[in-house]
């Protein structure tokens, strides 16, 4: 059976999470709005993934939106002692599936809240401000203000850490003028490498580097190269991307999203890759440093 301690851990804030783990935006409906076509399955694969020794999920309130913390609390709740639970807060939806910024005090506050009652929680164990300068990626602009607003939530005892996500690197060093970051949820994968400096900087002072769309989100990873490498280790292409980013920088957790068990246990299984260094530097190749 695949053994998660393998891949070693990491710690965010005060708690200690191995560093394959499982980011649950998927279990909500098309487009991350509405109900699963499965809910069933959605609660099997959360089920799965904590029987097999996931201890560090990621979710949203703004998933579905409420539906995935829903169903994150139907499958898990009583939380085991060592789940720690992500979530971040930023946005809001639109009636037409729209990702919009919701940065206002009483938008965050009330994101909080939201967060605590739909997971069934007295205090999150780590809330990430979501920048929406620019939906797509990251975009320079002031997070003062907002990150202001859950360092109080925070001494009022609601959020025990702070993160950050679709930031740059100067907003990460702003941020941590206000609050302590615990760590940083950025896009980063094989084929997009735009994180390549910041991850090194992280890891020199140990803070954790959450990449999203590892297995490249909603057009999943496709290369020759990895499809290669994949088939002459006789593992699948997502395993090898997910053991790249394993092997990549020891800060790097993962978080990789699936519907389905089938690719759930696919995934958790790349714990058990080690790829050599001249695979490494093989599979380097695809990366596009932008
Ligand atoms: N901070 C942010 O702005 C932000 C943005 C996006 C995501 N996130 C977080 O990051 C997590 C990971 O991102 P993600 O789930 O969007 O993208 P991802 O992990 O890169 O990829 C998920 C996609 O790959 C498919 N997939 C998963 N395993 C597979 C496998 N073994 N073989 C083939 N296809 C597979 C999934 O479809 P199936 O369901 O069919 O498996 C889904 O379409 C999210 O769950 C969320 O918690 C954060």
């Amino acid at each position: 059976m695949t053994n998660l301690e393998n891949t070693g851990r990491h710690h965010l804030g005060q708690r200690s999470v191995k560093r394959l783990g499982y980011g649950a935006m998927q279990l909500a409906g098309t487009g991350v709005f509405g109900p699963p076509r499965d809910r069933a399955e959605a609660v099997a694969v959360l089920r799965e993934a904590v029987e097999t020794g996931v201890n560090h999920i990621d979710t949203s309130d703004f998933y579905g939106p409420h539906v995935t913390n829903q169903i994150i609390r139907e499958a898990l709740h009583p939380y085991a002692d060592d789940l720690v639970i992500v979530t971040k807060v930023g946005a809001s939806r639109g009636p037409d599936a729209s990702w919009n910024p919701a940065f206002s005090r009483e938008a965050l506050t009330a994101a909080v809240h939201d967060n605590l009652r739909n997971l069934g929680l007295d205090v999150l164990d780590v809330v990430n401000l979501r920048a929406m300068f620019d939906v797509h990626g990251p975009a320079e602009g002031d997070l003062e203000e907002p990150l202001t607003v859950l360092a109080d939530l925070q001494r009022q005892g609601l959020i025990r850490h702070i993160g950050l996500s679709n930031v740059t690197a100067k907003q990460v060093a702003d941020g941590r003028e206000i609050t302590e970051i615990v760590c940083v949820q950025n896009q980063y994968n094989l084929a997009h490498r735009g994180d390549d400096a910041l991850i090194d900087q992280l890891a020199a002072d140990g803070t954790a580097y959450v990449p999203f769309f590892p297995l490249g989100g909603f057009s999943p990873l496709q290369s020759s190269t990895l499809s290669a490498v994949a088939a002459r280790l006789e593992l699948t292409p997502m395993q090898v991307a997910l053991a790249w980013l394993l092997k990549r920088s020891p800060n790097i957790l993962l978080i990789p999203g699936t519907s389905s068990r089938g690719h759930l246990r696919e995934n958790l299984a790349a714990a058990d890759v080690d790829l050599s260094a001249e695979v490494m530097a093989e599979l380097d190749g695809i990366g596009v440093v932008e």
